[in-house]
This record gives C-alpha cells, structure tokens and sequence, in this order.
C-alpha cells in the first residue's frame, strides 16, 4: 500500500493506492472524521459488481449508508441528474450530518464532488475510484463540475476530498478499452514528469495490461504523485504549473469535439493522438529528439492507443481546435515535449504549423 499526502493552503488529504486494500477503508473514513450517516453515489455497472462489498463493509462497522444511483453515462454530469441528486440526498439528510463517498469513474466523482461543493454550501467527500482514469487522474486535486449543452465542465467548482482511496482490484472488472482509455493518462504523466515511469511502462507493457498487482499498484501511486505534486503547486489552476497535465490535450479535446464526442474515440484515445500532434510541432520546432517522439508514439501504439484519426476531417478538427478553452486572449498554447520526462509550454504556434501537424494525424487528407 502506497500512502501520497497532498498538502494544501487550507487542508490537506491523503491519496491511499494498494491491491486488496478495502478492508481498511472503514479505517481512513474514521481518521478523517467522516460522519455516520454516508451516501453513496454511484452507477447500476459499479454497483452491481461491487456494491455489495461496500455496504457490508461500512454496516459491520456501524455505518449507516445509502446507495444512490445514477445512469451511467456522460449525461448524468447535468444540471438535472445533479438537482435530482440533491433531492434525494436532502431527504436522507434532513437532520443527519452527511458524508458523500463518490464511487465509480470519472462521470460520478465529478458529478458527486460538485454536489458535495453546494449541498449546504460544502459537506464533505471522499473519492472511491473505479476507473484507472479516476484513479490517477479526476479523484484527484478537486476539479469538480457538470455539464452543459454547449460544452463539457462548464459548471464546477475546485472542492477538494477528504480522502482518495484507490483499490486496485477495481480494475479486474473494467473494460480493457477503459484500461487502455486510463493508461494515455498515465504515458502522459510519464512524459510530462517521470523518464523512469516511462521506461516502466517500456519494459512491464505486458503486466500493466495483465493487471499484475505490483506494477499496477506503482503506475498509478506514481501518477498519483506526480498529479499531487502539480496540484500543491497550483491548486486553482492559476500559474500555469497544473497547465502542463494538458500535454495531448489541445489536439486531442479537438478530436473528441469533431468526432461529435462519439463512442469512436475515448478521452484518452484521443489525447494520445493528440500528444503525437503536439510532439509533431515539437519536432517542427526541434525542440525534441526524433528518437524521444519516436519512442513516444510506440509506446503508445503498443498500449493499444490508435496514433492516426479514422474518418473525422482534419478541417473539423482544426476548426474544433478554436474553441478550446486554453485559447486565450487570441494565442494559442501548446504543452510541448522537449524530452521523455519535460515539457514546455509555448504560446503563439503559428496556424500553419497545427493545421501540418493536424494532417500528420489524419489518414484522411484536406
Ligand atoms: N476532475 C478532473 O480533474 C477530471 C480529469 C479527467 C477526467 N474527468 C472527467 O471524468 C469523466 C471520465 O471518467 P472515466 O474515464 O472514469 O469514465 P466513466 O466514469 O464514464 O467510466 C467509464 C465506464 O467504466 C464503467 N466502470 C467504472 N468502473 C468500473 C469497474 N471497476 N468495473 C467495470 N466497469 C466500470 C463505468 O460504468 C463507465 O461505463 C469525464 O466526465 C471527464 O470530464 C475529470
Ligand atoms: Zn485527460
């Protein structure tokens, strides 16, 4: 078991990785003075599998915790899902001082976190990640938000955990394309902070994607650290320390809004052809060896991650690439790697140099 503690201005809180770890999660609860009366926010997927295992848990220990249940998919990070939540939550709350755990992937803990942030103006949350995206990357460092019809987060909050407590064997029942969606995270944490993460994951590809309880246990407890210690830096996402977790992000957001956000690529399918994108502008720019881009894009060809868009126009996608909110005051800002293990950030790419490297990706031509 692997203990990170993020500190904060205001509180800090303890990120907790290891396999077979649950039997002490009653425990973490009691260190962070969690209150007896606990709902449990999570989807029919997660709570079919592994539900069961929860309650019986915290009912031994004298718990009195209630499941409430939300669909699974994106669509229940909206203002309608959220209200409703509310509701149901006030109900079983009326008189009782109330702790949310949010168990599931990405789509709960968001969901769940930003309703911890305005129920009663803030009740406490802990983070019970199922999903290897959730688990290295949305559980922590307190972004929390829904959706709107125009765009994705639109509405949220920073409203940090109490706890972040990833079991491991949550992943034995997860899809292997979540798995894989997951591990574009991690590759990108590799190349962003860690040259040792990523010859890790050179040299245990097989056993990462075999689910080998070591290797799996210091992916994630070393992704988590490196999100840690970004998020310490820059909490609210002001000094442009916590912009560099967007390397793969600005071609790869481009890619997912012009694929209509559709089943063809996930998050991180997308962000891994977005992180050979931006490797292409490094390379324009000499900025990182051909060698180290190389040894990138087969990495994440070996992961399982497509490296070329199929069937989206890369007219569309440069045109999407506009809309992203890390376009500011009129100048586009690119995390560009410079090696295996650092990035930079640089502003005012020229457009002739996106819409090339917007090509590379692309099998399909203008
Ligand atoms: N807050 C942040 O900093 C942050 C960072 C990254 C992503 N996000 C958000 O996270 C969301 C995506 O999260 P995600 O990738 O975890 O997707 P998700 O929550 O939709 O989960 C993916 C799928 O896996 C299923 N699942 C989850 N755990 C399972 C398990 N253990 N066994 C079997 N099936 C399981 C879910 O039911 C779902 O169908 C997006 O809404 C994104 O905006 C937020
Ligand atoms: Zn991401």
């Amino acid at each position: 078991m692997k203990l990170i503690q993020i500190r904060l201005k205001e509180r800090g809180y303890d990120v907790i990785v290891g396999n077979n770890i649950l039997g002490t999660f009653v425990e973490f609860l009691k260190k962070i003075d969690s209150a007896n009366n606990i709902v449990i926010v999570t989807n029919p997927v997660i709570k079919r599998i592994w539900g069961k295992k929860i309650i019986t848990l915290l009912s031994k220990k004298g718990i009195n915790a209630k499941f409430e249940e939300v669909a699974d998919t994106e669509k229940s990070k909206s203002i309608k899902t959220c209200f409703e939540l509310i509701n149901e939550i006030a109900d079983f709350g009326k008189s009782r001082k109330l702790t949310i755990i949010a168990f599931g992937g990405g789509v709960i803990g968001d969901l769940a976190g930003f309703v911890a942030s305005i129920y009663k103006r803030g009740i406490p949350y802990v983070q019970l990640p199922t999903t290897l995206v959730a688990q290295v990357d949305s559980a922590i460092g307190g972004k929390v938000a829904i959706d709107l019809k125009v765009g994705k987060n639109l509405v949220g909050s920073f409203y940090q955990p109490r706890l972040v407590f990833s079991e491991t064997a949550f992943l034995d029942s997860l899809p292997k394309r979540e798995l894989v969606n997951g591990l574009a995270e991690v590759i990108k944490y590799a190349v962003i902070k860690d040259s040792s993460l990523f010859e890790f994951l050179e040299n245990n590809l097989a056993k990462v994607l075999t689910l080998d309880k070591d290797s799996v246990e210091y992916i994630i407890a070393t992704s988590s650290q490196i999100k840690s210690r970004i998020v310490e830096q820059d909490e609210l996402d002001k000094l442009g320390v916590r912009a560099i977790l967007n390397y793969g992000h600005t071609i790869g957001h481009a890619i997912e809004a012009a694929s209509g956000y559709s089943k063809r690529y996930t998050h991180g399918e997308a962000v891994g052809i977005g992180m050979i994108a931006a490797n292409f502008i490094s390379r324009e720019f000499d900025l990182i060896s051909k060698s180290a881009a190389q040894k990138i894009k087969n990495l994440l060809e070996q992961t399982g991650l497509p490296t070329t868009v199929e069937g989206v126009s890369p007219a569309k996608i440069y045109e999407a690439h506009h809309y992203d909110k890390k376009f500011t005051n009129g100048k586009n800002r690119f995390v560009l790697a410079v090696d295996i293990g650092k990035v930079k950030i640089v502003e005012g790419i020229p457009e002739t140099a996106i819409k090339k490297a917007i090509d590379s990706i692309c099998s399909q031509k203008r």
